[in-house]
């Protein structure tokens, strides 16, 4: 089988790249939903139809294992898909396929914890002594997952979302470095305006954003760590796969790349990131 990796678009390629970094010779079909690209600005129902619809071309090329290398689907649809609609294609194609999300290894990473561990509550007042922000978009500042998960683990972390509304588009549509940098640091500044003082750490809390990682670190304060995604999705499938030897991952390197939207070459910005050509075909 075919490990697939999910995006509404090219951000996803930044968790793609780590996970071929690690396991070099499994086969890997990435999905970018670039016909519906971007998510963050739609309304859930329509982050749910749309991610299952990526869900099931992926299974339909042959992936028994997704990875939702996107937060707005991940952050709004997964757990509903793994509620009703998984089971049902399950038991509808006899084959035991499943998703795996980027919020709960991000969250771990953050909280230096496991998913499972719960902090335990005892009603006195935990001082915030650990400022972090997470940069997203809209629909996942909007549904709170991280303040609400990461508040469930470690109570003396404080997390501010700082939505930025246009800045997956302009990665996706290849906007030019001066304005992604306007544009990075006026989200910075928002959000340092809203705390009172800088974060002591970020989360890039969309796939999109990584590719403009460097611009996040030269406006955040010196040494402000910043957590990746791609590493932390990269060990959790490691551990996933090491837990579940019933997914064979592939031996050989195999690397599909799909769109919705316009197949050929992507911009120059993608390219740079990845450092050479990426040739799409249509999904
Ligand atoms: N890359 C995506 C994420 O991680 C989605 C960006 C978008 O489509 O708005 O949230």
């Amino acid at each position: 089988m075919s490990i697939g990796v999910f995006d509404s678009g090219v951000g996803g390629l930044t968790v793609h790249h780590k996970l071929v970094e690690r396991f070099p010779a499994a086969d890997f079909i990435y999905l970018a939903d670039q016909a519906n690209t971007p998510y963050g600005g739609r309304v859930g129902e329509e982050i749910v139809d749309l991610t299952r619809a990526g869900c099931e071309r992926l299974f339909d090329a042959g992936c028994d294992l997704v990875v939702l290398a996107c937060n707005t689907a991940a952050g709004i649809a997964l757990r509903r898909l793994q509620q009703t609609w998984l089971p049902d294609w399950r038991w509808r194609h006899g084959r035991q396929v499943n998703i795996l999300g980027i919020i709960v290894p991000t969250i771990e990473a953050a909280t230096g914890l496991p998913w499972e561990h719960e902090a335990e509550r005892r009603g006195e007042k935990v001082e915030k002594l650990d400022v972090l922000g997470v940069f997203s978009t809209p629909a996942t500042a909007a549904s709170r997952v991280y303040e609400i998960e990461i508040d469930k683990r470690r109570q003396d972390v404080a997390v501010f979302s700082e939505a930025c509304p246009t800045l997956a588009g302009l990665i996706e549509g290849g906007a030019g470095p001066e304005e992604l940098a306007r544009v990075v640091e006026g989200h910075v500044r928002a959000l340092t305006a809203r705390i009172g003082r800088p974060p002591d750490r970020a989360i890039l809390g969309c796939t999109h954003y990584e590719i403009v990682a460097g611009m996040f670190r030269a406006a955040l304060p010196p040494g402000a760590p910043l957590i990746h995604q791609p590493d932390a999705t990269a060990d959790a499938l490691a551990r996933y796969l090491e837990r579940h030897p019933e997914y064979d991952a592939g031996r050989s390197g195999q690397r599909l790349f799909l769109t919705t939207g316009r197949p050929g070459a992507q911009h120059s910005l993608v390219e740079t990131f990845w450092g050479g050509p990426l040739n799409f075909e249509p999904a």
